[in-house]
């Protein structure tokens, strides 16, 4: 099978990239995360990722003037590493439309909530605050739509008597590291093969 080359894209805690960094390391798991790029330099999960033998980077993105600078930055990074196939995980940056055009069907996201319902910020705020009773969050492929774009799987968890946003985020963040490495290794495997071609570069 081929192996994908994967880059987890993160902003801060990290630990949905630790979740699928752990379930690659399962033999016959094809994709194999060899780069994480944080768009924040104090992002918590760079160093757990360089623990875990991935080459973390910050791209911190301050240093550019524009969205479109970033993205191109971001992109050239990528193929530099002959990335195959993108995890975005807790990654807080909208993408442009340029960037998503060239990488087109290759970039993945989990969001904590069962899509279509509440994309965007606060979603756990936002279940309860409309009196729902189960919560979730759902693994998709990223479009030039925010939280959009198909779905490739879902998980659901009751929302309990008495839960905060906090509560239940910790019981939906749980679901999120069961489900992320499963949907994405379906994913990958269903992919032609692998498209990056040139050795990492540094
Ligand atoms: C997760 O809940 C993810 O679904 C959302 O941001 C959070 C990131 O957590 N997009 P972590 O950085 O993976 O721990």
């Amino acid at each position: 099978m081929a192996e994908q080359r994967l880059a987890i894209l993160i902003s801060g805690r990290g630990s949905n990239m630790v979740a699928l960094a752990e379930a690659a390391r399962e033999p016959g798991y094809p994709a194999k995360p060899v780069l994480v790029v944080s768009n924040r330099a104090d992002a918590a999960g760079l160093a757990q990722a360089a623990a875990m033998g991935m080459h973390a980077v910050a791209l911190p993105h301050r240093d550019y003037a524009t969205r479109a600078a970033f993205d191109d930055a971001l992109s050239d990074l990528l193929r530099a590493h002959a990335i195959d196939l993108i995890a975005l995980a807790g990654f807080m940056r909208i993408l442009t439309p340029g960037f998503i055009a060239r990488w087109p069907g290759r970039i993945l996201n989990i969001h904590p909530s069962l899509l279509p319902l509440y994309p965007g910020l606060d979603t756990h705020a936002r279940a309860l605050a409309a009196g729902d009773r189960e919560a979730g969050c759902t693994v998709h492929v990223v479009t030039a739509h925010l939280d959009d774009g198909p779905i490739l799987a879902q998980a659901r968890v009751p929302i309990l008597p008495g839960d905060t946003p906090d509560t239940l985020a910790a019981r939906v963040l749980a679901q999120e590291h069961r489900l992320y490495p499963r949907a994405l290794a379906e994913f990958a495997a269903g992919l032609p093969a692998a498209i990056g071609t040139a050795p990492a570069s540094g």
